[in-house]
C-alpha cells in the first residue's frame, strides 16, 4: 500500500511509529518552580558527538515549561526492570506532580545542573538546553540539549564497555509494543 499521511491511512491505527522503530527512549526529568517532573519521550535521540547532543520532541508539556524555565534536563536510560514504572509516569498527572513520587521512584542529585535524574538508571546524560525550534503545525517543539555530563552505573561496565548485554535497554515500537535489546550482533563497518 501507499498513503500520504495527510490523506490518512484507512487502517485501525497509524502505522507511522512502528515503521521509525525501533525508538530510544529518553526518559526526561527536570525541576520547575512547580518541582520536579519525570516523563518518557520516544521523539528522542542523539544527534551529535563533538559536543554531544541530544534532541526530543513533544508539545507544550510540563517538561519542556521546566526546560525552558531553567534551561535544563536529564535524559535516564530505560532497561528492562525500570519499563513499567516508566510507563507509569508517562499518565496525565495534575500539573506540578512530581512523578518520582507519584509512582515511587528514587531521585539522586545531578553533578552539573540543578536537576533530579532516576537513581536506579543505568546511564543519565545531564544536559543544557541549546535551542526550542517550533515544528510545523504549531503545536510541538524540538528541543536539543548539549550533555554536560554522563553518569554510568558502575555495574554494566564489563571489560571497559558499557555492557548493554547487561543493561537490556529498552526501545519503543509502534502500537502498544516495546522491544528489549537482549540480542546483541556485533558488526565491523568496512575499512
Ligand atoms: C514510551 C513513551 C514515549 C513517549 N514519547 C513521547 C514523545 O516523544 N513526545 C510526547 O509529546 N509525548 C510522549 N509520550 C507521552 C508523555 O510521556 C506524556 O504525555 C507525559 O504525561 C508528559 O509528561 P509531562 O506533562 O509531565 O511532561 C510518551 C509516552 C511513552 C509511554
Amino acid at each position: 500500500m501507499f498513503y500520504r499521511p495527510s490523506e490518512g491511512h484507512g487502517l485501525p491505527h497509524s502505522p507511522f511509529n512502528a515503521i521509525v522503530a525501533p525508538r530510544p527512549i529518553g526518559w526526561i526529568s527536570t525541576r520547575g518552580s512547580m518541582g520536579d517532573n519525570l516523563a518518557p519521550y520516544s521523539f528522542f535521540n542523539a544527534v551529535a558527538y563533538t559536543p554531544p547532543q541530544v534532541i526530543f520532541a513533544c508539545d507544550r508539556k510540563d517538561t519542556l515549561r521546566n526546560v525552558e524555565e531553567t534551561g535544563v534536563f536529564a535524559v535516564n536510560m530505560v532497561s528492562r526492570t525500570l519499563l513499567e514504572v516508566m510507563n507509569a509516569t508517562s499518565a496525565h498527572f495534575p500539573r506540578g506532580t512530581d512523578e518520582f513520587a507519584a509512582v515511587g521512584i528514587q531521585k539522586a542529585a545531578c553533578h552539573e545542573i540543578d536537576c533530579p535524574r532516576v537513581a536506579a538508571s543505568p546511564a543519565t546524560l545531564e544536559c543544557r538546553l541549546i535551542q526550542v525550534v517550533p515544528l510545523e503545525g504549531g503545536a510541538d517543539f524540538l528541543t536539543i540539549g548539549r550533555v554536560e555530563g554522563i553518569h554510568l552505573a558502575d555495574e554494566f561496565i564489563l571489560d571497559g564497555r558499557f555492557d548493554l548485554s547487561l543493561v537490556h535497554p529498552m526501545g519503543r515500537l509502534g502500537y502498544f509494543d516495546y522491544a528489549e535489546v537482549s540480542n546483541l550482533i556485533e558488526l565491523r563497518r568496512p575499512k
